[in-house]
Order: C-alpha cells, then sequence, then structure tokens
C-alpha cells in the first residue's frame, strides 16, 4: 500500500515545533508525502498545545470543521499530538469522534505504527463501506484509544528511553532539509535549527499544565547533544537554538548515567536545587549548562550563533553569564519569564521568586553582558500573565513597575487562563473579570510597545549583523503565493516539506510580535532576518545581489529606521 499524504499544523511553542519537525522526518522517511494545504490530504495531524485555552480553541474549531469533512471523506485520518492528546486522552475522542489517532508529547516515537495502523483500519473499512456495521465503525475508532492506552504501558514499562531515539534519528542530510516544492525560498539549505537539551518541567508553577503533559526534567547526555549539533553544523546549520522549558537548568552527572545497549540514557533531574551562583561540581563528574555552552561553541566552530529558551530566572549562576560573555558566538539574548512583578502573586504562582531577586539577576546579567560600546547590547525578552486570581490593581501596578525597570526588548502579556489538572485550577478561583484582564492586557502591551520602540530606535544609524532567514511576509504576500488555511502562522521546511506552525502567542493577547510595515516595492525583493539580539530586520536585496545567495547567511545591515520591534536598513559593506 502506498504511503498516504499528510498535511501537519503545529501550534504553541518551539518545543512542538521540534517535535513536529522530527516527527514528519521520521514519517519522511517512511515514504509518507507532506502537503503544505489541508485539501486533499488524507491524513491531518494537529500538533496541539493546552498552554492557554486560546491555542485549544483553535484545534476545536479545526476538528470540527473535520468532522464535516469527514461525512464525505470516511478514508481520511485525523490525529492529534501533543499536550492536549496527553492531557483530555480518551475524552477527546468521546468529545470528537472524527479523531483517530492520540499521541502525547511522550509516545511520539510510536505515531509511525500507530498511523499506519489507523490508515490501514480506515482503508479496509472503507472497501467494504457498503457492508461496514457499527461494530466495524467502533473498531476503526478503536485505533485512537490504543494509541493513549499502549502509551501508558508502554512508558511505565520501557527500560530504554524511545523519546531519546527519537531525537536521536534525526534527518540532517542536506537534501532532506531542502524544500523541494518551494524553490522561492527552498533553493537554500536549512540554515537554522533546535535542538533539545531537556524535556519536561519540575518547577509546578500553578498556572502551568506543562509539568503534567510533558512529565518530569529530564536531560540529555551531553555528548549525544555536541554529536546532533555537530550533524546539523555539517549539513549546513549556522544557528542553533537550545531548547529546554527552563534550559539554564540542565545538568547531567556522569557518575550517575545510566547506559542500555551501549547507549547513554537521558537523566532525570537530580537533586539539584539550581539557583547557584556557581554549581560546585562543575568540571568534574557533572555537565553544568556552562560546561554544555562552552563545549558546543568549541567543539562545533561552524555554528555561528548559539541561543537557548527558554531561561529560568533563578538558575542563573555566573558561570552561565561568563561562558556567554567570553564565547562571540553565543547570542546575547536571554528570554526569562518574570510572569508577575507582585511578590504576593509570585509565590501564589509558585514561582519560587521574589521580585528583588529577579531585579537582582537582571542587573547582574547586564553587568556581564551588556556592551553596546562594544557593538554588544544584551536584549532581554520576557512573559507576564495578567489576571492572576486573586491579583488588585495594586499587584498589577507593581507588574508595570518591573516592565519599566527591567526594559525588555518585548515581552509576551498573557491574561490568565484556567487550566484543568493544575493547582491554580483546583485551588483558587478565576475572579478577576476578564473585563479587566483585557484592559490590564492592553495597558502592560502599550507600556512594553513605547519601550520597545525606544530600544528599537537606539539601532538606527548602527550597522548590525542579520541572519537572513527569507522572503519577508509582505514579499510573500507581494508574489502572491496562496492564502495559508489557517489565516496566520508560518512555513517551516520539514524533512524536504513543508509544514504548518503556529507563534506561540495567542493572536489577541500579544501585541508584541513585530508588525510588518513597510510595503516592499515592486521592483526589488524584501527579505527578512534576526540580529543576535532577536531584533527583527526588513531590508531590501540591491540590484547586484540575488535573495537565494543571501537567505541563510548572515549580512551586514545599516538600520535606517524602526517601528516598534522591526528595524528597516539597507544591506551594506561592512560586517
Ligand atoms: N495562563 C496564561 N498564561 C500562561 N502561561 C503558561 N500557563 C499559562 C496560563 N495558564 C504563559 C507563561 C509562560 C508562557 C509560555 O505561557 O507566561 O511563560
Ligand atoms: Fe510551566 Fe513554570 Fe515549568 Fe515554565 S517553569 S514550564 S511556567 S511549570
Amino acid at each position: 500500500m502506498s504511503r498516504p499524504s499528510v498535511y501537519l499544523e503545529t501550534f504553541g511553542c518551539q518545543m512542538n515545533e521540534l517535535d513536529s519537525e522530527l516527527v514528519a522526518g521520521q514519517l519522511h522517511a517512511l515514504g509518507y508525502r507532506f502537503v503544505d494545504e489541508p485539501e486533499g490530504a488524507q491524513v491531518i495531524l494537529y500538533n496541539t498545545c493546552s498552554v492557554r485555552e486560546h491555542a485549544e480553541q483553535k484545534v476545536w474549531s479545526r476538528l470540527g470543521e473535520l468532522a464535516i469533512r469527514k461525512q464525505d471523506d470516511p478514508a481520511l485520518v485525523v490525529g492529534v499530538l501533543g499536550c492536549l492528546a496527553e492531557r483530555d486522552g480518551v475524552a477527546l475522542v468521546k468529545r470528537m469522534p472524527v479523531v483517530d489517532v492520540l499521541c502525547g508529547p511522550g509516545e511520539l516515537d510510536k505515531l509511525p505504527s500507530l498511523l499506519d495502523n489507523a490508515y490501514r483500519t480506515r482503508q479496509s473499512l472503507l472497501s467494504d463501506r457498503a457492508t461496514a456495521t457499527d461494530a466495524d465503525r467502533r473498531s476503526a475508532s478503536q485505533v485512537a484509544l490504543q494509541g493513549n492506552s499502549s502509551r501508558r504501558s508502554a512508558t511505565l514499562a520501557a527500560a530504554q528511553d524511545s523519546l531519546e531515539m527519537l531525537d536521536l534519528s534525526r534527518a540532517t542530510s542536506p537534501l532532506d532539509t531542502m524544500d523541494e516544492d518551494h524553490p522561492s525560498a527552498g533553493a537554500v539549505r536549512k540554515r537554522s535549527a533546535y535542538v533539545r537539551i531537556t524535556r519536561g518541567c519540575n518547577k509546578f508553577c500553578t498556572y502551568c499544565v506543562v509539568p503534567f503533559t510533558r512529565g518530569a526534567e529530564v536531560h540529555r547526555p551531553p555528548e549525544h547533544i555536541i554529536d546532533e549539533c555537530k550533524k546539523l553544523a555539517d549539513a549546513g546549520v549556522i544557528e542553533i537554538t537550545l531548547l529546554g522549558q527552563t534550559v539554564n537548568h540542565y545538568r547531567f552527572e556522569h557518575g550517575a548515567a545510566v547506559t542500555i545497549g551501549g547507549v547513554v540514557q537521558p537523566q532525570k533531574g537530580r537533586s539539584y536545587a539550581g539557583g547557584h551562583r556557581r554549581d560546585p561540581f562543575a568540571g568534574s563528574s557533572v555537565t553544568t549548562f556552562a560546561d554544555l555552552l562552552s563545549r558546543i561553541h568549541e567543539e562545533v566552530a561552524s555554528i555561528e550563533r548559539l541561543r537557548f529558551v527558554t531561561s529560568y530566572p533563578r538558575d542563573f549562576g555566573d558561570d552561565v553569564l561568563e561562558v556567554i560573555r567570553d564565547h562571540p558566538r553565543v547570542c546575547r539574548y536571554l528570554h526569562v519569564p518574570a510572569q508577575s512583578g507582585s511578590d504576593r502573586v509570585l509565590k501564589l504562582m509558585n514561582r519560587g521568586y521574589t521580585v528583588a531577586e529577579y531585579l537582582e539577576f537582571v542587573d547582574r546579567a547586564r553587568g556581564f553582558l551588556h556592551e553596546p560600546e562594544k557593538g554588544r547590547p544584551l536584549s532581554i525578552s520576557g512573559d507576564i500573565i495578567v489576571g492572576f486570581p486573586t491579583e488588585t490593581e495594586a499587584d498589577f501596578e507593581a507588574t508595570i513597575g518591573l516592565i519599566e525597570r527591567v526594559r525588555y526588548k518585548n515581552c509576551f502579556i498573557f491574561k490568565y487562563s484556567p487550566r484543568p489538572g493544575t493547582t491554580a485550577f483546583d485551588k483558587l478561583d478565576d475572579d478577576v473579570p476578564d473585563a479587566i484582564k483585557r484592559r490590564w492586557n492592553n495597558t502592560a502591551l502599550d507600556v512594553q510597545s513605547r519601550i520597545s520602540d525606544e530600544l528599537s530606535r537606539e539601532s538606527i544609524g548602527r550597522t548590525l549583523d542579520v541572519f537572513v532567514e527569507g522572503l519577508s511576509r509582505m514579499e510573500e504576500k507581494k508574489r502572491e503565493r496562496p492564502a495559508k488555511a489557517c489565516g496566520g502562522g508560518v512555513s517551516l521546511t520539514i524533512g524536504g516539506k513543508v509544514i504548518h506552525s503556529h507563534a506561540d502567542e495567542d493572536d489577541e493577547d500579544c501585541g508584541c510580535s513585530a508588525p510588518e510595515a513597510g510595503e516592499p516595492s515592486a521592483a526589488t525583493t524584501q527579505l527578512s532576518g534576526r540580529t543576535d539580539g532577536d531584533h527583527i530586520v526588513f531590508f531590501d536585496v540591491p540590484s547586484d545581489r540575488r535573495a537565494e545567495e543571501l537567505i541563510g547567511s548572515i549580512v551586514p545591515v545599516r538600520i535606517e529606521r524602526v517601528q516598534r520591534l522591526s528595524l528597516f536598513g539597507r544591506l551594506s559593506g561592512q560586517r
């Protein structure tokens, strides 16, 4: 049986984007063909997020549409992957019987067999459709239930960490990373990649589902991480973003490492509290986050930019800041959510630090890393939740005070969204009316926009190194590429194909993503890219250069004007 065509759409965070990439790479290697529009696809997969209700709603509405489509197209296979599948399990299938496959983030290695099973079942059901009974239909839907229950038993029984195998199986040949179907963007190798260093989270912030959907913190062996970076670099990648929910809490104790079948296993977060100025065991039997950063920097010299997200404020030792300072290819960009500027609210959130401690970290980080006179300023971005249960005007004012004091490059502002299964959901009333949440959200966004604009203006007249990511969205629109079915998001090249992906931010809650102002002129091609500090830069391709040769490289751009987070400039002669 030939493999079906697949449409894969990703919601939520970078971790989900990476999961989608790995899953797509596996399916691609098995012969599945990826398409970039859902119409006509034989398999539709949604890699979901349940961090906020808004992201979840989008998935429910997509599934509602598919239920209608499936009446005319009974062979269609629908899979829900990721956090929503993990959190709701069987209840999700009961609510949405259109779903054939469920696969939580901890069982993605099993997706190929689940999908194969579901597809075959659907096909055989279709071949004797006239005689299909209710029992047949029930058995087809049981494929989904199997997916969920097999995960639970398999995970418990697993001697070997099979998710590690998923990361290790990554397809990195240059051909695999080419976008054959989209020559305009795809004539260029994939130059930027995510590498997971830690899975899960042990912090249990009271509002957050992640410790429940992604499980306990697990650190990947440093050798695996470095090998993956080397493979990516050999395939042409020049920018790597290390991923972890609390990425700077990474720590691998070699003395306690377990090896199965010659493969060192990932390690559960051990009794290390974090928060140390310096890890007393660094350099001996422990690979700390600082050690890991400096090893990647030294051992994978062709990586021109090394970043990491998301950081936890309490876990930044001076050792990490020194490594960033002393290793020029590590970006001076930190995403370190504060979540609130009120000690009372931080305590209710179980964040584990006070405002004073957070500010001490910000000042210390700037002391080590903010060197604008050397052309190396430090960019800090953050996340804030407004409208947490019991939050008062005074608490909110304190949060505004924190935003003003830190002067984030950008800050994602989220309205509190009660998440089933979390402590806050169980113990605290969602008592801040939505109208107040909305007002606070808008006020915080206005303050942050002003600060972003002021900080962006400091770049005018400077020449910045820009990693060119591709055509700007306006340029794509100008070229009248077909409109995307979801009305937002970006396309990501995976296993030689395009999958669809949404930004982490809820559209309505985050006004800080850069607007793409500045219509490109008809005669030129507008490209977009990012600075080391994660500013978005737009510039036109000069008449003597080609877009294809610039995309995927780092070029100097002289900034001429700004708009909030967007910088507009001109390709410059010197770097
Ligand atoms: N409600 C609102 N925002 C949330 N976040 C996480 N959980 C919730 C929630 N229940 C935000 C936090 C986190 C970001 C990824 O999402 O700010 O840093
Ligand atoms: Fe969620 Fe807190 Fe862990 Fe971040 S640190 S993933 S907010 S529990």
